[in-house]
């Protein structure tokens, strides 16, 4: 196999990126990214500000353009995010607890049922845990007026508008044992003790020199996995270059073909032209869309060559 996806699909995996819809013109992205990739996840068009900027009123035009490309290329499509305190519009933050607990069930109810059937795994919620030392929940307006249970609730209306997606939780600096891994993996073993629905857990897994790739990667998702849920590498881009960021990248998909229960990466991005990281070269290939170290790590390490 000489593309990522097509060795991942070997491994039993998928190998995909984040895509932006305003760069599906461009035809060497577009080239790229049907040529290497069999998974897709909007960047920003699922986001809440994108989909209902105003309350009730759904605009899904640039995520169905990302969700028609990948079905047309036969791609898995990961949904990101139905409750989230980021790109939040603002009408949503001044509401009332009651009106904000049916805002949120709603937008999970209409953005889901929009894509019922398409979507392989939704990110219900994403970041509800405050990152450093005390494991607590991040404040939000979810948080602060519905209290600890929204995520809970948040879950059950999403497997009830679509059930036969994968239901998600999603975070970043989890991606080894710390405070905050140990507060979602205590979430995780209370929801599937419970009967909460909950299929798996997406570890963005952004690393720079300061948060490096974490030791213990394999075994903290091998810990997660052991709860029984799918563990999601969901967000790579590894800060660096040459061949330190190709070791860091074959070292992540190597961790994940190591958990049977790890069922695809997704990169942040296609390209380094197009990062969310203001500077850096962190993805896989760069700016001219040539391949990288760091992709032939990646392709090695998945059996490809
Ligand atoms: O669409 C507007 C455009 O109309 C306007 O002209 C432009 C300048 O103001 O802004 C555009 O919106 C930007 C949007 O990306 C689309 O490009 C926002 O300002 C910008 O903040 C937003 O950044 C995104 C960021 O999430 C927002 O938090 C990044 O592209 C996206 O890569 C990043 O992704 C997040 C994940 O969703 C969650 N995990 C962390 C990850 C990195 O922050």
């Amino acid at each position: 196999a000489d593309t990522l996806g097509s060795a991942a699909a070997g491994k039993g995996r998928y190998f995909g990126a984040a895509v932006a819809a305003n760069h599906l013109g461009e035809s060497a992205y577009a080239a790229t990214l049907d040529r290497e990739f069999n998974q897709v996840t909007p960047e920003n068009e699922m986001k809440w500000d994108a989909t209902e900027g105003t309350r009730n009123t759904f605009t899904f035009g640039a995520a169905d353009q990302i969700v028609s490309h990948a079905q047309s290329q036969g791609m898995k499509v990961r949904g990101h995010t139905l409750v989230w305190h980021s790109q939040l519009p603002s009408w949503v933050s001044g509401l009332s607890a009651t009106d904000l607990r049916s805002a949120m069930n709603n937008h999970i109810t209409q953005v889901m049922q929009h894509y019922k059937g398409k979507i392989h795994s939704w990110d219900v919620v994403n970041e509800a845990f405050q990152d450093g030392s005390s494991g607590a929940r991040r404040s939000s307006p979810f948080q602060d007026k519905l209290g600890s249970g929204f995520i809970e609730e948040a879950f059950r209306t999403a497997r009830t508008a679509d059930p036969n997606a994968k239901l998600c939780y999603n975070d970043y600096n989890t991606d080894g044992a710390n405070a905050k891994s140990n507060a979602v993996y205590a979430m995780v073993k209370d929801f599937k003790s419970r009967g909460v629905p909950i299929d798996c857990v997406g570890f963005q897994s952004h690393f720079n020199p300061a948060s490096p790739v974490p030791s213990d990667y394999q075994a903290n998702l091998q810990r997660f996995a052991d709860l029984g849920v799918d563990v999601q590498i969901t967000e790579l881009d590894i800060e660096g270059s040459g061949s330190a960021q190709a070791t860091n990248y074959g070292n992540v998909v190597k961790a994940c073909l190591a958990v049977s229960r790890c069922t695809g990466i997704t990169v942040w991005g296609i390209t380094d032209k197009y990062s969310w990281r203001s500077s850096g070269t962190p993805l896989l290939f760069d700016s001219n869309y040539a391949k990288k170290p760091a992709y032939n790590a990646a392709l090695a390490a998945l059996g490809g060559s």
